[in-house]
């Protein structure tokens, strides 16, 4: 063995430190601004100038952000003067973006637009989805690709992404699971303030959304409503958001959701008291497309009048497509329901970001340039490195992988398998199908290198509702000395409207999969997916699983790499694989019941139809390495509010392969005012481990963040025995207990029960 190092390679630091930035305007032919310059907090002259130059008409449309041909005036001449916006969305090409700025250069005022887009994981380089990216337990991995997503919009001629996600998820059901970091708080956490850090380095303002709960729509079923205690909503759900908030978000976005009864974009609770007052946000609260018109439908408001009154008197600045706040704002100022102060202050917030991302003198979009920025080689390296970290290798029998080279002959079955677009997943921003590197084309070139024969067969479409082609797809995995099998669920399953009612695999891959393993031949299934998958009825069939996610365009090389052992499989579950869909939800961080599932006994949290627990548990993966772990011992087990909980491990790795381990830290509080989660994570360390290696790790947690809060919006870490769990997923086992001596408690600055609207 070799001698032991200490390695620390993604540090987890609570609590979440102040971020703070500024965008800078890029001047003339310059590389997009940068959030460094502290001149640009200054109050910029021109923002008084304007405010007191422009009508209440002029001051509405900056709090409106239309939506390429919806509520667009530059597609549609019914919609008011071209001058008229705040900002647009969904608008791309250097030449549709040059010529909505000439329109507005030629406008009484002449105040540039903002640009906003949903560039949630690349531009028109896609990297892995973002549930992929938590998948890394890299966050390091996130603001990276952030950046290099900001630097190609930006460079594109935008400005504002409608990103990070921080949407806590527990129900796999609900499609956008995918655009999010999974269902623990702490990755949410993480992935959420490197997505800001990252995306603000690159030149992009940033958007955080949906706030907020959105994650939590009832049954998974999109824009459905919420209901939750505020404990739960505080303890679980407002961190992600808050972190965003605490990394300098711009802005953040209003969720479709009736909260506790309270639709989200009139929620004063929300968008003021826990925003505002709380967290001290100062920068723009906008709505999510259409939400403000929705409060009609959704029971609270009349009518547009009172929809645009209540959103803005809760505290949402801008109004996404409906055009609501441009009809009424005026008015209900002539009315004086609302004060010109008021408005004046959101109409600032605006143009300050503006001001900051230096939009007042930015020069037109220039094509030649937007290219050379576009796709770059250093852009297309990292997809695909960030791709082969983010893959879950779930199941490995008799080490079947990576492909052994006697393997003369590979054939490759699946209709996924050569399709462009359910590499690069659900939200491909300005990408488009061409722009990813399939499986098989991976798989071809990879295996050229080697001269291994490459036969493919797709066996059946992507959603695999009809057997004819099995034949075939059998044939060639008989004839081939390695079948790899492409199967999951098509991208348009997922994402938003993509709520599904069965986890399991679409049609009949299953049967497909049957076939092929009847066959007796090695094979390995490679899954596409953009949530957790309910796999029982393939995981006793199928050697070996990959977990590939929708990997983005370099996808087909890092998946390709990493079966044939050229990467390593280094990605750890973000979420729990059910058995079942009727398990869900189904997360390894539950509260503690009086009955513990015990597949022997009825009377416990259990059903009667399938063994308890998941499939896969919350973070495990494994390598092509064999990492043992030693003992883990507590550094000491009495504590205050001021120490810190310390673990110590010793890890070794006695396989053949070198491998990334990630080691995580689990406590539960065992006697406490209110029922505590079974398990929570609160650190994980990733060391590499040569073949024959060891290394010692640390994990460690302040005991100030092992609390939790109350109903009315107190944080209390309680004094008491804490149990500690250490080791290479969430089922680690028990490493001992900590008495913590005293405790410590943070009142609640705003009132908790206080989400009724305050007219
Ligand atoms: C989604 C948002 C998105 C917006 C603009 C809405 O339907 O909920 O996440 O940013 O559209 O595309």
């Amino acid at each position: 063995m070799k001698f032991a190092r200490l390695v620390r390679l993604c540090a987890v630091v609570l609590p979440l430190s102040l971020g703070t930035f500024a965008l800078v305007g890029c001047g003339p032919s310059e590389e997009p601004a940068t959030p460094k310059d502290a001149k640009a907090n200054a109050p910029d002259p021109r923002i008084a100038r304007l405010l007191g130059e422009m009508t209440l008409e002029e001051k509405a449309a900056q709090l409106f952000m239309a939506a390429r041909e919806g509520t667009d005036p530059f597609h549609n001449e019914n919609l008011g003067r071209k001058d008229e916006v705040g900002a647009v969305l969904n608008f791309t090409g250097t030449k549709d973006i040059a010529a909505i700025r000439t329109a507005v250069a030629e406008s009484r005022l002449k105040i540039p637009p903002i640009f906003g887009l949903d560039i949630i994981h690349g531009y028109k380089t896609l990297y892995p989805v973002p549930l992929a990216e938590a998948a890394t337990f890299d966050p390091s991995i996130a603001e990276r690709s952030a950046e290099l997503a900001a630097r190609e919009a930006r460079a594109n001629g935008q400005h504002l992404t409608f990103a990070p996600f921080a949407d806590l998820s527990r129900d796999p059901r609900w499609g956008r699971i995918v655009e999010g970091s999974g269902e623990d708080p702490l990755l949410n956490v993480l992935f959420t303030r490197a997505r800001v850090e990252g995306f603000h380095r690159g030149g992009l303002a940033t958007t955080v959304k949906h706030f907020a709960g959105y994650g939590a729509v009832e049954a998974g079923r999109d824009y459905g409503p919420v209901d939750m205690s505020l404990s739960e909503l505080r303890s679980r759900y407002l961190s992600g958001y808050q972190a965003a908030v605490d990394a300098g978000t711009d802005t953040v976005m209003t969720s479709f959701v009736a909260l506790n009864g309270h639709p989200a974009t009139a929620n004063r609770f929300l968008m003021t008291d826990v925003l505002r007052h709380e967290w001290s946000f100062k920068g723009i609260v906008m709505s999510d497309l259409n939400a403000v018109k929705e409060l009609i439908e959704q029971g609270v408001a009349a009518d547009e009048e009172e929809a645009a009154y209540q959103a803005f008197t809760a505290g949402v600045d801008m109004d996404m497509e409906s055009g609501i706040y441009m009809r009424q704002l005026p008015d209900l100022v002539r009315k004086g329901r609302i004060s010109v102060a008021d408005l004046d202050r959101s109409v600032t917030r605006v143009l300050e970001l503006k001001v900051k991302l230096g939009l007042f003198d930015e020069p037109m979009p220039d094509a030649l340039k937007a290219a050379a920025g576009t796709a770059t080689s250093e852009m297309l390296d990292f997809a695909r490195v960030s791709a082969e970290r983010s893959l879950v290798l779930l199941k490995n029998d008799n080490n079947i992988l990576p492909i052994r080279p006697q393997v003369k002959s590979i054939a490759v079955i699946g209709a996924m398998a050569d399709s462009a677009s359910d590499i690069l997943g659900p939200q491909f921003a300005e990408a488009h199908g061409q722009d990813g590197e399939t499986i098989i084309d991976g798989i071809r070139t990879r295996a050229a290198k080697n001269n291994i024969s490459v036969a493919y067969v797709p066996g059946c479409n992507a959603s695999c509702d009809e057997t004819k082609g099995f034949g075939a797809a059998v044939y060639t995995a008989a004839a081939a000395d390695f079948t790899i099998l492409v199967l999951g669920e098509p991208m348009f399953l997922t994402s938003e409207g993509g709520s599904r009612s069965s986890l399991e695999l679409p049609g009949h891959q299953a049967a497909l999969l049957k076939e092929i393993a009847d066959t007796g031949k090695p094979f390995a299934v490679v899954l596409l997916a953009g949530r957790p998958l309910a796999l029982s009825n393939i995981v006793n069939e199928a050697p070996a699983l990959l977990y590939a996610w929708y990997p983005g365009a370099r996808g087909g090389s890092a998946v390709a790499n990493v079966l044939f052992g050229d990467a390593e499989p280094t990605g750890r579950l973000p979420v729990t694989l059910p058995r079942t869909t009727g398990q869900v939800p189904l997360t390894y961080n539950q509260y503690a019941v009086g009955r513990p599932a015990d597949d022997g006994n009825r009377f416990t949290n259990r059903y009667v139809d399938t063994p308890s627990g998941p499939l896969f548990p919350f973070g495990f993966g494994l390598g092509y390495g064999k990492v043992d772990y030693g003992k883990a011992m507590i550094a000491r087990t009495d504590l205050t509010k001021d120490d810190r909980v310390e673990v110590h491990l010793h890890l070794a790795n006695s396989g053949k392969f070198a491998q990334l381990e990630t080691a995580q830290l689990y406590i539960r509080q065992k006697v406490a005012s209110r029922t505590r989660p079974i398990r929570e994570l609160k650190d994980f360390r990733q060391v590499h481990l040569n073949p024959g290696e060891g290394a010692d790790v640390q994990l460690s947690v302040p005991v100030s963040e092992l609390g939790f809060y109350q109903e009315d919006g107190s944080y209390t870490v309680e004094p008491g025995v804490y149990q500690i769990f250490a080791g290479a997923d969430s089922t680690a086992p028990l490493a001992g207990e900590v008495k913590i001596k005293d405790g410590l408690k943070r009142d609640a600055l705003v009132a908790a029960n206080n989400t009724t609207i305050k007219n």
